[in-house]
């Protein structure tokens, strides 16, 4: 049921003009003409801005659900990242900035990282670690995160970076999906001044992990952990151990440069892959011409490196481009809710990137705690992962943008590696819209049948040309992958459900599977379910995403007992945990209730429609195929 009528607001903000004319892209209607008229000469100019080993051949090779870009091109991202500034003008140049939870600063260079990376990635040779083996990167959002995954990058060993706050068996399927030959991790993370404890809970995901043949483990606690011989190695002992020089890989533009895991709708998580050149051109196209980054910004992206806006938009993205980048390890309200406004003012943060859940968080705190800083260093302001609802955009525009910066609201996913759909800086802005898809992108919003829908009319958003950036293959599931690509024409199916208006604003409107976004976290009903049904006491189980005015979305989970079992308080509490240790806190549900029966079709399976929409007091749809 994706297509309805949405009322549309037609407010708009006029950005003032010298916006535009000081952006890196002044015209974006002239751009994305530009791309219509040569495609491939318009990805080509772009990819001339970086430095190649060998030239590439040919742009792009689409033979469906296959792209190639880039064809035969030999380069290194991690040589683009860094060397390429360390030996010129960036030399000297602030590459990161890192603001611990405690307060504790450190700061790169370009040389300086250069240098870490180089000794880091001798130390993962060491380790045995050779092109197109798979490292898994289970870190704090620390400097040493960014260090293994540029490090991974140099030698061409595939990086997977799998979020902090997962819990063990979802890092264990992470570890062994990707088949990873060494893990580095952290002895813990510090969050709210508080230790949390990490490499024991890879110690539990390595059970039966058998492809691992070492770990690396950052240590900053005392005392020291200790390491287990032979098999444990400590991050800087390994640097240090190594010779210091470390020429880049060469690199195919099509070979592998990470793989990273997302909720699928099954209960296993899908391993994207992307590859090395077009990655790399589409990352650093956006970061110019998207968050048009200067050399004179202070970038901040408070996502984590653990999703793909941390890999795009902290790392590739803006250290191609030669910025310097700002990283916290810290938490918005900690030690109280005026903390980013500090680093703002404190390093001189000009672009800020977040995500709508922060926004409505610093919302419900109330302007007092920015209003105490000068946030006057700021020039654009940046949104992701889920929808920026109007009240959201309000606030950020007018309490941390003064109402004269300009938003971006980003629309992509891990799949597209790089932004989609934005409004260009200098354009005019919609509250509630993400924007128009940016040139070299080409989308449409479809009815069921596959027919474009008219304004005001929802339905699925597709995207109708391969772009560089796109996934190359969903790891070990061909038959995944190819479902991606079976759109209309055969266009790539995003999931979303979006709407456009009279002048070409999508709004998006949310997913149209059985992915709940919760705080911009993608997170798959199945796995959810799955994890539930493997406590003793569970049967069966459903989950539903239910609107949520903080988080943008809660999961409610129903469940089916096992005979002889009791529904208590309790119970339910061990539920709660069970989850939290078997995939992580972000996968918590807010409520359980406890059923005696679950709607299914007739073929077994759930009917998720059902039960949220006699939750939210909304109309089932069609009870048809229901069993009973
Ligand atoms: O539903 C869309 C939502 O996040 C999904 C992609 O999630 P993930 O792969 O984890 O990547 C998140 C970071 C890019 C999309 O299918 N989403 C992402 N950005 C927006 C958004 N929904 C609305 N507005 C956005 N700007």
């Amino acid at each position: 049921m994706s297509e309805k009528q949405v009322t549309l607001s037609k407010k708009t903000y006029l950005p003032d003009p010298h916006y535009r004319k000081e952006a890196w892209c002044k015209d974006a209607e002239h751009a994305y003409q530009g791309y219509l008229t040569d495609p491939d000469g318009f990805w080509a100019r772009i990819s001339h801005e970086l430095e190649w080993f060998e030239p590439w051949q040919k742009v792009k090779e689409w033979k469906h659900p296959f792209a190639r870009w880039f064809i035969n091109g030999k380069c290194n991202i991690s040589y683009n990242c860094l060397d390429r500034h360390s030996a010129g003008s960036r030399r000297n140049k602030v590459a990161l900035f890192w603001q611990g939870d405690d307060g504790t600063t450190r700061s790169y260079t370009y040389w300086q990282l250069l240098r870490e990376v180089e000794r880091f990635a001798n130390g993962l040779k060491s380790l045995g670690v050779a092109k197109g083996d798979c490292v898994c990167i289970y870190m704090p959002n620390v400097p040493e995160q960014v260090i293994a995954m540029l490090a991974c990058a140099r030698i061409g060993a595939v990086h997977s970076v799998v979020f902090a706050g997962f819990g063990s068996d979802a890092l264990h399927a992470r570890i062994t999906g990707a088949g990873a030959k060494v893990v580095i991790t952290a002895d813990a993370s510090i969050r709210r001044g508080k230790t949390i404890p990490l490499k024991p809970i890879l110690e539990e995901a390595l059970i039966d992990a058998t492809t691992v043949n070492y770990i690396v483990v950052l240590r900053t606690q005392n005392p020291k952990v200790s390491l287990l011989p032979e098999f444990e190695m400590d991050f800087y002992e390994l640097m240090d151990s190594v010779g210091k020089k470390c020429p880049p890989e060469n690199m195919d533009s099509e070979d592998p440069l990470f793989i990273l895991y997302t909720s699928g709708t099954t209960g296993q998580p899908k391993g994207i892959i992307h590859t090395t050149g077009g990655y790399m051109v589409g990352t650093y196209y956006t970061c110019k011409y998207v968050l048009d980054i200067k050399d004179s910004d202070v970038y901040w992206c408070t996502a984590d490196p653990g999703w793909i806006t941390g890999h795009s938009y902290i790392v590739y993205g803006p250290l191609l481009m030669g910025a310097t980048i700002f990283i916290t390890e810290g938490t918005p309200d900690y030690p109280d809710p005026g903390v980013w406004w500090s680093y703002i003012e404190q390093f001189g943060i000009s672009i800020m990137y977040t995500a709508p859940t922060a926004i409505r968080m610093f919302m419900r705190y109330g302007n007092e705690y920015p209003d105490k800083y000068n946030l006057e260093s700021l020039r654009l302001l940046g949104s992701v992962g889920e929808p920026l609802n109007p009240e959201a955009f309000e606030w950020f525009y007018h309490t941390i943008g003064k109402g004269k910066l300009p938003v971006v609201d980003t629309w992509w996913q891990t799949e597209t590696g790089m932004h989609m759909i934005t409004t260009m800086i200098g354009e005019p802005m919609k509250p509630g819209f993400a924007g128009k898809p940016i040139p070299g992108v080409l989308v449409d919003i479809v009815d069921k049948a596959g027919n474009p829908v008219p304004p005001g009319i929802s339905g699925q958003l597709i995207i109708k040309e391969p772009w560089p950036s796109m996934m190359r293959m969903v790891n070990q599931n061909e038959e995944r992958y190819r479902t991606y690509w079976s759109g209309p024409d055969n266009s790539f199916g995003a999931s979303d459900l979006a709407v456009r208006d009279e002048d070409g604003y999508i709004m998006i409107l949310g997913r149209s599977d059985d992915l709940i976004i919760v705080s911009g976290h993608n997170i798959g009903t199945a796995e959810v379910e799955s994890a539930l049904v493997s406590h003793k006491a569970v049967a069966e189980a459903a989950v539903v995403g239910i609107p949520d005015e903080m988080k943008g979305n809660r999961i409610l989970a129903f469940v089916l007992l096992r005979e002889g079992q009791i529904e208590t308080p309790k119970l339910k509490q061990d539920l709660i945990y069970h989850v939290r240790i078997t995939l992580g806190p972000i996968a918590i549900p807010s409520e359980i209730r406890v059923v005696d029966s679950l709607p299914k079709t007739r073929s077994g399976k759930i009917m998720r429609r059902v039960l949220r929409a006699v939750e939210l007091g909304e109309d089932p749809g069609d009870l048809s195929t229901i069993e009973e």
